[in-house]
This record gives C-alpha cells, structure tokens and sequence, in this order.
C-alpha cells in the first residue's frame, strides 16, 4: 500500500536546499538568476529542481523556450501525477510549471492538500537544491513561499527603489514570519564594488533599524547577453558560458554550495510542502 504524507515516513527529498529566490521590486532579475542558477548548479552535479511559483508573464519555462503541457493545477486537480508535470530543461534542470496552480494554493479542500503532499513526497528522486522563482513583492502568496522556503536569496539591483523595497521585504519577513536569515545577491551591477556599495546600504539599513544581518551572496554583471539569451530562449550560461556573467553565476553557485546551512531541520521538500498547505492553520 502506497504511504501517505502524513505517515512521516523518510521519504525522498528530504535533504534538498529549498531556496526561494526573490524581491520587493519587480524586474531585477529573479526568474534569470533562477534558470541559470539552477543550470550552473547542475554543472556541478547537482540535482535542481525549479518551482515556479510566478503566475506573471516572463516565466521560467518561456525564457528557457519550454512548453509545458500541464501544471501545477492538474496535479492539483488529480488529473496528472507530479512526474507527468516536471519538464526536463536545459542541462538536466528540472521544472515544475505551476500557472493557475498557485492561486489555487491560497484556496486548498483537504483532499487538495493529502494529493499534493502525496505527490510531492513520491518524487522518487533525490534532488539536491529546489529554487523557487516567487512573484516580487509582499502579496500574502508570494510571503508564505518565502517563509516556506529554509532560505531566502533577496535579489536587488543598483536602483534605489529596488533597495528601499527589498528592505520593506525583509522587515515584513523578519516582523510577520519571523524570518532571520536573509542572502543579498545583487544584479545588474556595473563591477563588484557597485554590488559591495549596494549591499552595504541594504545591511546597515536592516541592521540599524531592524536588527538584521544580511548575508552577501555575491554579484551578477549587468550584461546584454542577458537579454540575447532571453530572446532566444536559452539559458545564458549554455550559449555564453565564458560571458563574465556565467563566471558570475558560478562563483555564486559555488558560494550557495560552501554555506549550507548547519542544521537543516525543516528545510526538506517535504517540510516545505507541508508549510504550504498548512499555513492557514494559524
Ligand atoms: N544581469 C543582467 N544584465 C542585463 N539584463 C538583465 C540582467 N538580469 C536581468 N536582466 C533583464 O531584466 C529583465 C527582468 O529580468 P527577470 O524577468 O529575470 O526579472 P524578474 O525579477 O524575474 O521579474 P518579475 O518580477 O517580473 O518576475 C529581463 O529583460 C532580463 O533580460
Ligand atoms: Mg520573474
């Protein structure tokens, strides 16, 4: 007989990095970092999972030319299995499209919820790392993703209002879910010593006024390649893999790699899922 979720049986994915990746404002580069992270991250032999968790347009499966056939929703609605789901991206990534999916999380009946925690847990395979590609913002869905999620990247760019609404994240975060651990990755940047400046006026900030210490994951180039990338769907790193933005993307990932957390209690696949669907519980 098939083990239920609720069984709290060991079950695959229960050592995976489960790492949001997100903003306050939009458009600084989250979903780009995600693809390439993700593809990077199984250079090195990494097993990555990519979730989705963005019903805008610019999604991951569009910029990496996917056309995915089902979602998040047809698991939900026990049409298809979560395998049936996942489409196999460049490098051995795999995604998971959620669309209407998401949405629907907010609004789960219990059988929802036991299908999904199902689902989730019989992925029979171990994955290393799931990033998770979140909407920007503090909207009630894209907040219960990070608070889900072990850890959090907080992509920034050089804009000002970029930094003042990552720092209206982070204190929504820290004051409403509790979240204490923050990774500052700054994009489009012109040289490291932009990114180091950046990331300098968002820590004193959290510091000085919240009492938070942000961690610098590192720095991504702004680049025109970026944008050819995207243009012809291809993930950066693939097409321009000597670009100073792929040594960029590498030096993150390895750094991401060097820093797992020391105690990974409540990080696992399975743990996020949970936290998902239980968050209206209080
Ligand atoms: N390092 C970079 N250099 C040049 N262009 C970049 C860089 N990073 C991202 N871009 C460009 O910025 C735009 C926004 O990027 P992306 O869609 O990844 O942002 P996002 O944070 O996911 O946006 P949203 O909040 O709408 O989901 C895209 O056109 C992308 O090509
Ligand atoms: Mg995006």
């Amino acid at each position: 007989m098939a083990k239920t979720a609720q069984q709290g049986d060991h079950a695959a994915g229960d050592n995976v990095r489960v790492i949001a990746i997100t903003s306050g404002k939009g458009g600084v580069g989250k979903t780009h970092i995600a693809a390439n992270l993700a593809y990077v991250l199984s250079k090195m032999k990494k097993k990555v999972l990519v979730l989705d968790a963005d019903v805008g347009l610019a999604n991951i499966d569009i910029i990496l030319g996917l056309t995915p056939e089902y979602n998040l929703h047809h698991v939900l609605s026990g049409e298809k299995t979560i395998s049936e789901v996942v489409v196999p991206g460049p490098g051995g990534i795999k995604i998971l499209p959620s669309a209407s999916g998401i949405q629907e999380m907010a609004n789960l009946s219990k059988g929802q919820k036991l299908t999904l925690l199902d689902e989730m847990n019989s992925m029979n395979e171990d994955m290393d790392f799931m990033l998770i590609d979140t909407a920007a913002g503090i909207a009630g869905n894209v907040m219960y993703f990070n608070m889900a999620a072990k850890e959090i990247i907080v992509v920034v760019s050089p804009e000002p209002t970029s930094l003042t609404d990552a720092y209206a994240l982070i204190k929504v975060l820290y004051n409403a879910y509790d979240e204490k651990r923050f990774m500052v990755l700054v994009n489009m940047v012109k040289d490291s010593d932009e990114a180091g400046e950046v990331y300098r006026k968002l820590s004193n900030a959290t510091e000085h006024f919240l009492n938070v210490s942000v961690e610098y994951l590192g720095h991504i180039l702004h680049d025109e390649c970026v944008r050819k990338a995207v243009v012809q769907q291809k993930a950066l790193v693939e097409i321009y893999p000597y670009s100073p933005v792929s040594k960029c993307l590498f030096t993150v990932a390895k750094k991401l790699c060097r820093e797992e957390p020391e105690s990974y209690e409540g990080g696992s696949m399975k743990f996020f899922w949970k936290a998902i669907v239980d968050k209206d519980r209080g």
